[in-house]
């Protein structure tokens, strides 16, 4: 048995010091298709900050896929990821158990999200992106913010990170689009109806782009300064490849390096979408490729 620092207990009983580079510590299946890996990476877990992310590449043949850190254990020297399986590559590492080697976990990416003390700040997770809006709105109020985080999802058992979220935020909305839980409707019903009686400071919203551009969008009116993290068509994480190219003021940017959070009012959204479609016949065929075999 492994025991980390801090007393808790691996259950990898023949690791060693050279396979336990990016061994995956634990895992969780939230839902059908979401699940939650705790990967041993002490490098990354020594510096990451929230909304930094990791590049993931399970094995040579493999693609690289950029993944969010949820959250960090230094002492564990380890950090979790939580990723929907929608593509070859996030199905074939879904499959993937505790105690099975990941050929590489590099990172920490990106730039951290700015923690200031703002206020009041609304944090909107759609979807899996709430596992992204998590360590940021934990960060906001341990900064002292006032922070409201709102948490859509197609259905009830997409949600993730409630009880959590429950555990730190001032005000916690939930809302589907089906009605199974919480409120009926979408994230930006729920923030409009605050925005009638409360004065926020600073948005920050991530999740699937329609949903972004459309916070975006309402934020604007009220003049709030908002902030979206992008998640683009990435393929090296390095600013080399220039994948992850989004237009944001009119200037041309890396999120890989510059973001991926960005002034949600300066993005070039008709453009963003465009580019994640590029390969969209290329990603259906190969998803078809994991579910099927063939
Ligand atoms: Fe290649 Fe950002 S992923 S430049």
């Amino acid at each position: 048995m492994i025991v980390h620092p801090d007393g808790s207990r691996c259950r990898l009983a023949d690791a060693t010091p050279k396979k336990l580079h990016s061994v995956i510590l634990a895992k969780k299946q939230i839902s059908d298709t979401i699940t939650e890996m705790e990967v041993y990476a002490p490098l990354v877990a020594a510096s990451a900050l929230p909304g930094q992310f990791v590049v993931v590449c399970q094995n040579e043949k493999a693609e690289r896929i950029p993944l969010t850190i949820s959250d960090i254990f230094p002492q564990r020297g380890s950090v979790s990821i939580i990723f929907q399986a929608v593509g070859r590559s996030t199905i074939e590492l879904s499959r993937m158990n505790a105690g099975e080697e990941i050929m590489s976990v590099a990172g920490p990416m990106g730039q951290p999200s700015v923690i200031e003390r703002f206020g009041r700040v609304a944090v909107i997770g759609g979807g899996v992106g709430t596992a992204i809006a998590y360590p940021v709105a934990r960060a906001l109020k341990a900064s002292g913010n006032h922070v409201t985080v709102i948490v859509g999802a197609r259905n009830k058992d997409l949600f993730i990170l409630t009880d959590e979220l429950r555990g730190f935020a001032d005000e916690l909305v939930l809302i589907t689009d089906d009605g199974s839980s919480g409120k009926k409707g979408f994230v930006t019903d729920a923030l409009r109806e605050l925005l009638e009686k409360t004065a926020f400071q600073r948005v920050l919203c991530i999740g699937p782009l329609p949903m972004m551009k459309a916070v975006s969008d309402l934020t604007k009116q009220y003049s709030i300064p908002t902030v979206a993290s992008l998640d683009p068509i990435m393929i090296d994480g390095t600013g080399m490849c220039g994948g992850c190219r989004v237009t944001v003021g009119g200037e041309a940017r890396y999120t890989c390096v510059d973001g991926p959070e960005f002034d949600a009012h300066l993005v070039d959204w008709d453009e963003l979408k465009k580019r994640k479609a590029f390969y969209f016949e290329e990603e259906k065929r190969q998803r078809d490729i994991a579910l099927t075999g063939q």
